[in-house]
């Protein structure tokens, strides 16, 4: 089982982390939860696409957008959470609502109540800058729909999400409950 939750650090909303260490914990984390459900072409189409140094880049440098990382004890990257002005397709969508976009957390590190920590304080920094909340979700992915559930998201829609040529059924959540 997971170490408590007190030896991993956060930081952001604007961390110092370069494009390159969040390009390595974004393809290494995304392959870890969901590499098994894709051909290699597709992945590797995805990942080159929108893992890439240079899409961290363009967020980080964003001022719209927002980053969080972890780090455990030994200082290595074990988590990253990326937020900003919402690009989903929700029907009928608001003026100005923002996205929970990317949310991951190594498998080593999971379990142990940092993606509560880190979604609390991403929650806060999308509440302060937008009117509504939005995320998407794989609709296999029960245990993440479950942490979104407690804090606060509802089922409003499906749609399609594409990694390479495959389109994953994915459902699009909103936040119906202000921050605490
Ligand atoms: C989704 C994700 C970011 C959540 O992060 P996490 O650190 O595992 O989240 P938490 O530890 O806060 O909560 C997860 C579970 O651990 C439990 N937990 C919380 N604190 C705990 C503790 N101190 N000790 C043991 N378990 C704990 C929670 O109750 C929760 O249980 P449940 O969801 O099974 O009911 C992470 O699991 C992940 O990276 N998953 C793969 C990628 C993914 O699905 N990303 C989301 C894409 S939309």
């Amino acid at each position: 089982m997971s170490a408590g939750t007190s030896q991993y650090r956060i930081d952001g909303p604007s961390p110092s982390v370069s494009a390159e260490a969040l390009e390595e914990i974004g393809r290494r984390t995304f392959i870890e939860a969901f590499g098994h459900l894709y051909s290699a072409s597709d992945l590797e189409k995805f990942l080159t696409e929108k893992h890439s140094a240079v899409a961290y880049s363009a967020v980080l440098n964003d001022p719209a957008s927002a980053v969080w990382v972890a780090y455990g004890d030994a200082g290595d990257l074990v988590g990253y959470l990326t937020a900003g002005p919402c690009a989903l397709p929700v029907d009928n969508m608001p003026a100005n609502a923002g996205e929970l976009i990317r949310f991951y957390i190594t498998k080593q590190s999971r379990g142990a109540g940092l993606g509560g920590r880190m979604l609390e304080r991403a929650l806060s920094w999308l509440h302060e800058h937008f009117d509504h909340v939005y995320l998407s979700v794989y609709s296999e992915n029960i245990k993440a729909q479950r942490l979104y559930e407690r804090h606060g998201f509802e089922k409003i829609q499906k749609y399609f999400f594409m990694v390479g040529e495959h389109a994953d059924p994915e459902f699009i959540m909103k936040r119906m409950t202000p921050v605490d």
